[in-house]
């Protein structure tokens, strides 16, 4: 077992590289590029593999800790949950929030490509009905990884089927955890990728944005084209406040909500709709909260379709923006909505009032305030 004398040794013999690890955690033996080496700086440094200005960290490959005496190597990982679409940018951009996470552990050794799936915390289906097992099938496949196995425990805590990205979130902490666990060092694209398979599990086909956002957290634009993300940095804070009709919702809620859009626009309205996603992300850029609200707004081509499925859906958009609220739409493919507002009292408020108008229409719901995760997935524990 290596410790922090012998860690040391190395440092001094390759200067720009240091050696973590951690007596607790063996199986946590990383090479890490001039990163401190105590257990909370290495898990740090790990989570920061997802932000493009940090240093690139090469991670010791399984084999090197079966060379170490690890039979198996084991690591936990957490995800937020996400708002996609946030509007005008169907599939193409999502924003991470923080009130709810997924956590993912992952056990990999030697063996012949076996995967086990366990959940905890809100009941979602187990094996090969879990996006995790679309994640790791996926990925056994691509980065031939028949000759391990693969043990998953997933405590989960983003509500299921309601909008709020939690079939991302699991897929972007299974993708995460595999390419540590199995030494594959993914890119930012590839762990997209990966990703969405576990999405097409439940969506019956992948996209990209809740992941990106639960990946790199912050509000995450994505390309589909080339997978390529660009992260947002907003100059402005503001709260959330999503309502979450409890109704019905079966394991092809997502695939539904998506089979009811339109296969062709007409171009007056990708205009507009253009207009309003660059309108949002002008916003974002210069800290023009009016405008973000406004552009959040107005979305020409999903959700006048979808608004159908959402019980009191304009009603509940007129209260918001009555009251306050700078902005309103339609979280994901719903049927969760949300409203945007300057302050946490405001979205409390103004969700109350929302809440309060469906349970008056003999509709239960639930009421979170929230804001962005400037977090995507990292290590809690390895
Ligand atoms: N962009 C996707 C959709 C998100 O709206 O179908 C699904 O969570």
């Amino acid at each position: 077992m290596l410790n922090f004398q012998v860690l040391e040794v190395i440092l001094k013999r390759i200067p720009k590289v240091i050696i973590a690890g951690d007596n607790n955690a063996p199986n946590a033996i990383v090479l890490v590029s001039k990163i401190a080496y105590s257990k909370s700086n290495l898990i740090n440094s790990l989570s920061h593999l997802h932000n493009p200005n940090s240093q690139a960290i090469n991670l010791q490959t399984i084999d090197d800790a079966h060379r170490a005496g690890n039979k198996e190597i084991k690591i936990t990982v957490e995800a937020p949950a996400s708002i996609a679409n946030l509007g005008p940018g169907f599939d193409v951009l999502a924003m991470a929030i923080d009130k709810f996470k997924d956590i993912v552990e992952l056990a990999v050794k030697p063996g012949s490509g076996k995967i086990s799936i366990k959940v905890e915390g809100i009941k979602v289906p187990e094996g090969k009905g879990n996006v995790a097992y679309g994640v790791i099938e996926e990925a056994i496949e691509k980065y031939q990884l028949r000759n391990m196995d693969f043990n998953t425990r997933i405590i989960k805590g983003v509500p299921p089927a309601s909008g709020l990205g939690s079939s991302g979130a699991t897929a972007a902490a299974t993708a995460y955890a595999i390419s540590v666990a199995a030494g594959l060092n993914l890119s930012t694209r590839e762990l997209v990728r990966l990703s969405g398979a576990g999405e097409a599990v439940v969506a019956g086909m992948p996209h990209y944005d809740n992941v990106s956002a639960s990946i790199l957290g912050g509000i995450v634009l994505i390309d589909p084209a080339d997978l390529n993300t660009y992260r947002i940095q907003p100059r402005i804070k503001f709260w959330v406040a999503v309502v979450s009709p409890n109704i019905p919702k079966g394991p092809k809620k997502t695939f539904i909500a998506r089979a009811v859009l339109p296969r062709k626009v007409d171009l007056p309205l990708i205009i507009k709709q253009s207009a309003g996603l660059a309108k949002l992300v002008y916003a974002l850029h210069v800290g023009d909260l009016e405008t973000f609200g406004t552009a959040i707004s107005a979305d020409y081509i999903v959700e006048p379709h979808r608004a159908k499925l959402i019980p009191k859906y304009w009603n509940l958009k007129r209260i918001a923006l009555e009251n306050g609220a700078l902005g309103f739409n339609i979280a994901g493919a719903g049927p969760s909505v949300f409203s945007i507002h300057r302050s946490e009292s405001e979205a409390k408020e103004v969700g109350e009032l929302m809440l309060n108008y469906l349970k008056r229409s003999g509709i239960d719901a639930s009421l979170y305030v929230t804001k962005v995760s400037e977090h995507g997935v990292r290590i809690i524990r390895c």
